[in-house]
């Protein structure tokens, strides 16, 4: 988490660095701060909370300066508080910090004895001490950067600034994403292109490792061994414009209410409609002869995955694992010779889903990955890249994403089972025929977003919330509870709806609302009598379903709930996630929370 800019100009660098901050803001927005040298002297401002803090507070408190590094914060050492705010000094410099340095503990001890006094409880404070004590002994700048580097250990990504020299910026990466951007005159530094997207195309990603003296005219880089090293030049084609909200209250709104379009555009890009199959931009790589596919993800993304091991069984009936990226690499997974490893990620930055990656590359398997940002740090590392096309999903909860990823992976299954002869043309046809009438059943469901509105209302006052079906509906139940915590802060949880009955429907009584996910398909008969069991312990449930409620059974009352339009097992849980998101957004307005940026959250998680 946490966003880096720093630019070494020809002007003052200040509006500039905030332009980039606002577009870093994704990254975290605990607290944001930038620092400059003008006249050979530092400058520093820095604000709690959201970037719009800090364009405040330097209205009252400016600073200039050609050089500059800013940073957005996502806490990982140390509370949302001023002091812990980046940038952090010692002794005539500055540093910007995305990671966590492991070892913080044991140098800031060792800093502390040779008389450093800490402002703060942040791990990047002993960079800056400890830069600034081998300045102490006499190090020459660049030399006093390359040992603190030595002795730092986690995952970094640092932008350093150094009282009196003004033609450099030094920046490192370990483990978190850096990209130099070069301009005429100037050069900048960013977590990723996004950062520098109004600043420059023409980009060098830093690789693991390395670490780079950035000057105005110059860009030199260095690998772990101080040797120079030369990285290709690659142009980026990230969009300088920034999204905008419309007519719409919330980019959450918007992304929800967007989808029929944006579903019906990756739709296009996957399946002909017009007799041509599913398209995959995968080369020549032969799905016939894929031993295993394990999936991997976090959050919504591996709610995703699970949907896609249902597909996959079922339709080309191959054997799917799925884990979540933060356990899967620490559990020591067995892999097959032949084995597809499929990673699913909105930002493709997620640390822990890169790390998995990193981990099933090294180990032999085909890599694919299925994500919304095409210039990402997995799409660098994969073999094959299925983007979603969803465009750039603003809101922290992902909604629009989630559906377009389950169109990539229905379109992934339908040709899987296909090249697997588990799936003759006709089932392709059907499968395109099921999938194209999916834009439509969102927009019914769209239309009717009052229905939902009025269980949000209801449901806004409960403490805990949770969320059942049966089968693919299972994985939506779990999407829905995720959604619902994520920005109206209720405790929610989702469930298998057979599992209740062993533990959590201990947990019902009158004041537990229940959201049933009841398609009219083959388990809506256990499904019912699941919920049955919960309306005999005065659970309130509330039925999401294409089937008459009243074959739920009632409690005394008629059950609250919203009419679905019938769909197949393909479009049901792209159809059936729509009513969860607006349940979770309408609940959030109720309740007055921030449904784009909620609390102690960042759209990209770049921290393990
Ligand atoms: O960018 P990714 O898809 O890898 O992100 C994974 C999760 O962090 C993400 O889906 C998160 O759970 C969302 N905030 C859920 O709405």
């Amino acid at each position: 988490m946490c966003g880096i800019v720093g630019i070494v100009g020809i002007t003052n660098t200040v509006p500039r660095m905030m332009e980039a901050l606002h577009r870093l803001e994704y990254r975290g927005y605990d607290s944001a701060g930038v620092a400059t040298l003008h006249g050979g002297e530092l400058h520093r401002c820095r604000a709690v909370g959201k970037i719009a803090a800090l364009d405040s507070k330097l209205v009252d408190q400016p600073i200039k300066g050609d050089i500059g590094i800013g940073h957005t914060r996502w806490a990982t050492h140390g509370e949302a508080v001023e002091v812990n705010a980046h940038p952090h000094m010692a002794d005539g410099l500055a540093v910007v910090h995305n990671g966590i340095i492991e070892n913080f503990a044991s140098l800031k001890k060792e800093l502390i004895e040779n008389g450093h006094n800490f402002e703060g409880e942040t791990d990047t404070e002993v960079v800056a001490h400890l830069i600034s004590e081998y300045l102490a002994r006499g190090l020459a700048p660049k030399d006093a950067v390359f040992e603190t580097l030595k002795r730092i250990e986690g995952a970094f990504a640092l932008a350093i600034i150094i009282k009196n020299e003004n033609e450099r910026i030094f920046a490192a990466r370990r483990g978190s994403p850096l990209v130099v951007g070069m301009g005429k005159g100037e050069n900048y530094l960013g977590s990723d292109a996004i950062a520098l997207a109004s600043l420059s195309n023409k980009l060098i990603y830093l690789e693991e490792g390395d670490w780079a003296e950035i000057s105005r005219e110059a860009v030199t880089v260095f690998d772990m061994t101080g040797a120079v090293v030369t990285r290709p030049v690659t142009y980026s084609q990230v969009s300088n414009t920034f999204a905008d909200k419309g007519n719409y209250r919330h980019f959450m709104q918007k992304e929800i209410f967007e989808q029929p379009f944006i579903l019906a555009q990756t739709i296009g890009k996957y399946f002909d409609q017009t007799g041509g199959g599913v398209k995959l931009p995968a080369g020549d790589f032969d799905f016939a002869n894929v031993s295993k596919v394990t999936i991997i993800a976090c959050g919504t993304s591996y709610y995703a995955a699970l949907v896609a091991k249902f597909w996959l069984e079922k339709m080309a009936r191959i054997s799917v694992e799925v884990d979540i990226a933060s356990e899967f690499r620490y559990r020591d997974p067995v892999y097959t010779e032949g084995g597809l490893a499929i990673f699913i990620s909105q930002s493709g930055e997620t640390a822990d889903t890169l790390a998995a990656l990193k981990h099933a590359k090294a180990a032999g398997q085909s890599i694919l990955s299925i994500l919304n940002a095409e210039e990402s740090s997995m799409s660098r590392e994969s073999d094959m890249v299925f983007p979603i096309y969803a465009g750039p999903e603003i809101g922290v909860a992902s909604t629009k994403a989630f559906t377009c990823q389950l169109i990539v992976l229905a379109a992934l299954a339908t040709e899987i089972a296909r090249a697997r002869g588990k799936l003759d043309e006709a089932g392709v046809v059907s499968a395109i025929n099921s999938v194209g009438e999916i834009p439509k059943l969102v927009a019914d469901v769209l239309s009717n977003h009052k229905g939902i509105e009025k269980i949000a209302h209801k449901i806004a006052k409960a403490r805990d919330i949770l969320f059942v079906g049966r089968g693919l509906h299972s994985a939506i139940a779990m999407e829905g509870a995720l959604k619902l915590k994520e920005i109206s802060y209720i405790h929610a949880e989702g469930y298998a709806a057979g599992e209740l009955k062993h533990g959590p429907i201990a947990l019902i009584d009158e004041n537990v609302p229940v959201i049933g996910l009841a398609p009219h398909n083959e388990l809506f008969d256990k499904t019912v009598s699941n919920l049955q069991e919960i309306m005999a312990r005065q659970g309130q449930v509330i039925v999401i379903s294409d089937h008459d409620p009243s074959a739920v059974g009632s409690n005394g009352e008629d059950l609250m709930s919203f009419k679905m339009p019938k769909c197949d097992d393909i479009a049901s849980p792209i159809v059936y996630a729509v009513p969860v998101q607006l349940l979770a957004y309408y609940a959030a307005v109720e309740k007055g929370t921030d449904a784009d940026q909620p609390r102690n959250l960042a759209k990209s998680v770049t921290v393990e």
